[in-house]
């Protein structure tokens, strides 16, 4: 059975990928130019706030639910500059990022008598984001058409 150590450090894991997220959209998003650049701006720029919200989750987990410290670093980016390779790069970024959340969520589903009163928060918040992430895949393919 998972400890509650080992937990949070998955979480602050999860919570580096959302940094890089979010940067790497709002990054990626100043490289797409020509006529049809704008709505596919604006969906990266959502992209980037459900990332947000994202990190607040995870933050508030780690903190007031498991009395861990959040971590500040971030998981290494990945530049792209192309509308191709910036879909493509950030496609397996969130399919890496689902297969450690769907670790998480096997962990915590694991660990319901160790959280207690915690635990319905953390499957909730866990599942939130999986379905989110899930979401982005799917968007992210639609743009690439
Ligand atoms: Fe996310
Ligand atoms: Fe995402």
């Amino acid at each position: 059975m998972p400890t509650k150590e080992e937990l949070i450090a998955k979480l602050n894991e999860a919570l580096t990928l959302e940094h890089q997220a979010r940067i790497q959209y709002m990054t990626h998003a100043q490289h797409i130019s020509g006529p049809n650049a704008e709505p596919i701006i604006e969906r990266l720029e959502e992209l980037a706030a459900d990332e947000k919200d994202h990190e607040e989750k995870f933050r508030e987990l780690i903190a007031a639910y498991l009395g861990g410290t959040p971590t500040m670093k971030m998981h290494e980016p990945h530049p792209a500059t192309t509308l191709d390779a910036i879909l493509n790069t950030n496609l397996e970024d969130e399919k890496s990022a689902i297969d450690l959340y769907m670790e998480i969520y096997d962990m915590i589903m694991q660990m319901r008598d160790e959280l207690k009163y915690s635990w319905f928060q953390c499957i909730h918040k866990i599942r939130e984001i999986i379905a989110d992430e899930n979401e982005h895949v799917m968007e992210l393919n639609t743009i690439k058409g």
